[in-house]
């Protein structure tokens, strides 16, 4: 019989590919997987929107004027369609699985739509639209990890990196869509994790961040999140080790324990809470009250009182009354968050909030409480920020400050950005600073000579 296979071609025969990446690090991550697929099939990665061949559009569903944005991206797209009739326009992502068909079937006509699992039949799914069809796949998967696949770096500084080491998220918070958006949760084999980790580590990074929704619920047969923590930190104590996101239920003793325990775990917690209300709590369906969440603020303050600590907050979210909304700012004030992302509660549809309660809470009451939120918030910071002046830290360089060529910035274990003169520092390189002075945002700092 034929060798059919020998004879194949390149699929993709150096067609031009650009990929727009919209939302979490979970999705630069993926379109770092896409993208390692695709130049496996002949496809060459281009900066260059005008020159694309195939441009895909990496999308997020999480609150609606993210999808918005994404509205308004796909409407400049059909322009560049007009000049270039052959262009293949692909939505793959989140927003892909929500919507599906809708893409492709509605004014935008949209070639590709891939789901979050599905990346790795995008080869057939472009061949299709490259032969003048459409090619859609939003299949959710038990297993897919992308494991073996080695992503092609796109948010390169040579010096952090993320690590994508589960997939998908089983909490139903009552208002989130990423359980629908992203499947249930599966973790990635460690050995696959540390080979990643170890090859970064050799090719100069000094920073990985090990990225999920639900990281501490990590479990791959008898390895938890904590164990990954601490083989990962064994690599090379040059290696620093961050995570992200942590759900309050799943913060560990055991976790805790291990931070402390190594030096090059970071000491830097993102921990959202959502809000300060049992009320708002339980609706929210987040299996934890203020209390216990404050229980969990002093077991991490006990073991590490130099931990940062930085959350997530929404407000607005259904029947939250003026008193719901103060116990979230009194939380807020309790814990002296170091940083925090805050948000207006947005419905999104099908999601367990949207079937049973109502977006009753006003535009105007929303966006009075968010910037009161925020206000309060760069306070806290300014204030942290103060109580660091005068005291030293060791800082990892990551590049040329936006400020000045003449500076370089780096950050604190804390997850703290540090300015400091750059004389002869390299990326990577870890140095030791005196904290000099502070806005809410930076230090700025000397070298310890
Ligand atoms: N509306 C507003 N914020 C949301 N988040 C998740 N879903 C919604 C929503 N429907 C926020 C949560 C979460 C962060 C990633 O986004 O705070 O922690
Ligand atoms: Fe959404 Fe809650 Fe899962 Fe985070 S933990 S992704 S907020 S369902």
């Amino acid at each position: 019989m034929m060798q059919i296979n020998n004879l194949r071609p390149l699929r993709g025969e150096g067609r031009k590919l650009f990929i727009e990446t919209y939302g979490c690090q979970m999705n630069v991550g993926d379109s770092e997987i896409v993208l390692s697929i695709l130049q496996e099939e002949g496809y060459r990665y281009t900066e260059e929107i005008n020159e694309a061949d195939v441009i895909l559009i990496n999308t997020c569903s999480i609150r609606d004027n993210a999808e918005q944005r994404i509205w308004g991206r796909l409407s400049e797209m059909r322009r560049l369609r007009r000049a270039k009739p052959s262009l293949v326009i692909g939505v793959i992502g989140c927003m892909a699985e929500r919507l599906k068909e809708q893409l492709i079937e509605g004014e935008y006509g949209v070639d590709i739509v891939a789901g979050p699992d599905s990346y790795r039949s995008l080869p057939q799914l472009l061949r299709k639209a490259e032969e003048g069809g459409k090619g859609i796949n939003v299949e959710l998967s038990r297993e897919e990890t992308y494991a073996d696949i080695a992503p092609v770096r796109l948010d390169k500084n040579g010096v952090t990196a993320y690590i994508a080491i589960m997939r998908g998220c089983n909490n139903y918070c009552s208002y989130c869509v990423v359980p629908y958006t992203r499947g249930i949760e599966r973790s990635r084999n460690p050995q696959s994790i540390l080979r990643e980790a170890r090859q970064l580590f050799e090719n100069g990074y000094r920073e990985v961040t090990l990225l999920g929704q639900n990281v501490n619920s990590y479990k791959f047969e008898d390895v938890d999140f904590a164990d990954l923590m601490a083989m990962t930190a064994a690599i090379s104590p040059e290696l620093r080790v961050r995570f992200a996101t942590s759900h309050p239920k799943d913060l560990s003793d055991k976790l805790l324990d291990t931070m402390a325990q190594h030096h090059n775990i970071c000491r830097c917690i993102h921990l959202p809470a959502q809000s300060g209300s049992n009320v708002m709590l339980a609706k929210m369906n987040r299996k934890y009250t203020r209390e216990w969440y404050l229980e969990r603020i002093n077991a991490i303050r006990k073991r590490m009182p130099d931990c940062s600590i930085t959350t997530d907050i929404i407000v607005g979210f259904c029947d939250e009354s003026e008193d719901d909304f103060r116990q979230t700012v009194s939380l807020m004030e309790e814990v002296g968050y170091e940083f925090a992302y805050m948000f207006k509660y947005s419905e999104r549809p099908n999601t367990f909030s949207a079937r049973h309660f109502a977006d009753n809470i006003d535009e105007e009451t929303k966006g009075r409480r968010l910037a009161e939120i925020i206000e309060l918030q760069n306070e806290l910071s300014l204030r942290s920020n103060q109580r660091d002046v005068g005291k030293e830290f060791e800082i990892l360089i990551e590049g040329t400050s936006r400020r000045s060529e003449e500076q370089v910035f780096g950050r604190t274990s804390q997850n703290k950005v540090v300015i400091i003169a750059r004389k002869e520092h390299q990326k990577g390189d870890y140095v030791r600073v005196r904290i000099t002075s502070a806005s809410s945002a930076t230090l700025f700092g000397e070298e310890i000579e």
